[in-house]
């Protein structure tokens, strides 16, 4: 029997072949996606955002017409602007002395490379920047975590793009949904990265019944084809993935970090706030183990905790640090098994899609 292709309603809008959406920071990842048949999405939220026109240049000299997302993360309650000195001389001197003192205990050198985490802050003015480059492109589809900006909405949907909104309750769907935003990503608490409370499985069926027409695409802790299935019984069309593709070669992930991956199953994961200052699912490690010290203080919110602490996000993984080295990952991290590629992912995965369909025919009574 001919394997069955699953080309939802919103597959065959975006011009895809599978049903499968990937969320990476990696142009490699994005267009060896595209060229797997998937939608990818380009995470730009860590990106200097002078540097984001030649990233979507890139993207677009090598996909040609395929079609790709951009992701941006827009937290309210950040300042209007900032400059990552100002914010520096603010800081609060009991964490200041904490983190210094991990740097000496951990032994962190600073980093070399300037990056998004040394001289960034998250601001409405670096958020007005990345839109303006974002719009400019001719990115299909525009995803936006965390908060949501009506006029971003308003100018994606004016120039034909696609409106994404992570949602990780009721609530916010129901937010997204009013502002206009046309396809909602049910994020749940398994998810790798920024998450609320409810678990995937659970925030699904109650995202698609007041989704109404609008399609929902299920994230968090999916990694399998036969879970995209089950998320397409659910009345989702189409599964959302973002720790799985840090396998492939395709990521250039640290080797330390690969290794952690590789060894790390479901329960070492954890939700913090010592990453940004926002609940963030992470793969543990000696630093994220730190802010769980008794003597730890609570860590500072967003923007300030990246302020605190992102030289040190940055040293330990331009330095590979085996003790100290940690991203966000979800509890799918389970199907890292070994090194891989983007192409032979969505081999399993779609060979795995129709393993499930199969089983369940054979079920059918
Ligand atoms: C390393 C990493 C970085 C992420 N960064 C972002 C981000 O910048 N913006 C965003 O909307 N989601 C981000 N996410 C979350 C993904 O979009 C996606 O919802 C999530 O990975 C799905 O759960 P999974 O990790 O179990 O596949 C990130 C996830 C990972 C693993």
């Amino acid at each position: 029997m001919a394997a069955a292709t699953w080309r939802t309603p919103l597959c065959e809008r975006l011009g895809i072949r599978h049903p499968i959406f990937g969320f990476s920071h990696s142009v490699d990842v994005a267009v060896a996606i595209a060229e797997s048949g998937g939608f990818p999405v380009v995470g730009l939220a860590r990106e200097m955002p002078h540097e984001i026109p030649a990233i979507l240049a890139e993207v677009e000299r090598r996909m040609g017409d395929m079609p790709y997302g951009i992701d941006l993360m827009l937290p309210s309650k950040v300042p209007q602007e900032a400059s990552i000195d100002g914010l520096r001389a603010a800081l609060p001197p009991g964490h200041v002395d904490f983190v210094e003192g991990l740097r000496r205990r951990f032994d962190v050198t600073p980093p070399e490379k300037p990056s998004f985490f040394t001289t960034q802050v998250r601001s409405e003015a670096l958020f007005d920047a990345q839109i303006e480059a974002v719009l400019a492109s001719n990115a299909r589809g525009v995803a936006t975590a965390i908060g949501l900006r009506a006029d971003l909405i308003e100018r994606a949907k004016a120039r034909g793009k696609l409106t994404f909104s992570l949602v990780g309750s009721v609530r916010h769907a129901r937010k997204a949904l009013a502002m206009g935003v046309e396809v909602l990503v049910a994020q749940g608490y398994d998810a790798g990265g920024h998450t609320g409370p409810v678990g995937t499985l659970s925030l699904v069926p109650q995202i698609v019944a007041v989704a109404g027409d609008a399609p929902v695409l299920a994230a968090g802790g999916i990694a399998t084809g036969a879970q995209v299935l089950g998320s397409i019984a659910m009345g989702a069309q189409g599964a959302w993935l973002g720790t799985l593709w840090m396998a492939a070669r395709e990521n250039h992930t640290p080797p330390a970090l690969l290794a952690r991956l590789i060894a790390s199953g479901s329960e070492d994961t954890l939700i913090t706030r010592a990453h940004s200052g926002k609940p963030c699912r992470v793969v543990r490690s000696d630093w994220i183990d730190a802010w769980g010290e008794p003597d730890a203080p609570e860590p500072l919110g967003m923007p300030m905790q990246q302020v605190l602490t992102g030289d040190v996000f940055a040293s330990i993984h331009e330095h590979d640090d085996a003790r100290l080295i940690y991203e966000a990952a979800g509890q799918s991290v389970f199907a890292i098994e070994a090194p891989t590629t983007v192409a032979a992912q969505f081999e399993r995965l779609v060979a795995d899609m129709d393993s499930a369909w199969r089983r369940l025919q054979g079920f059918a009574a």
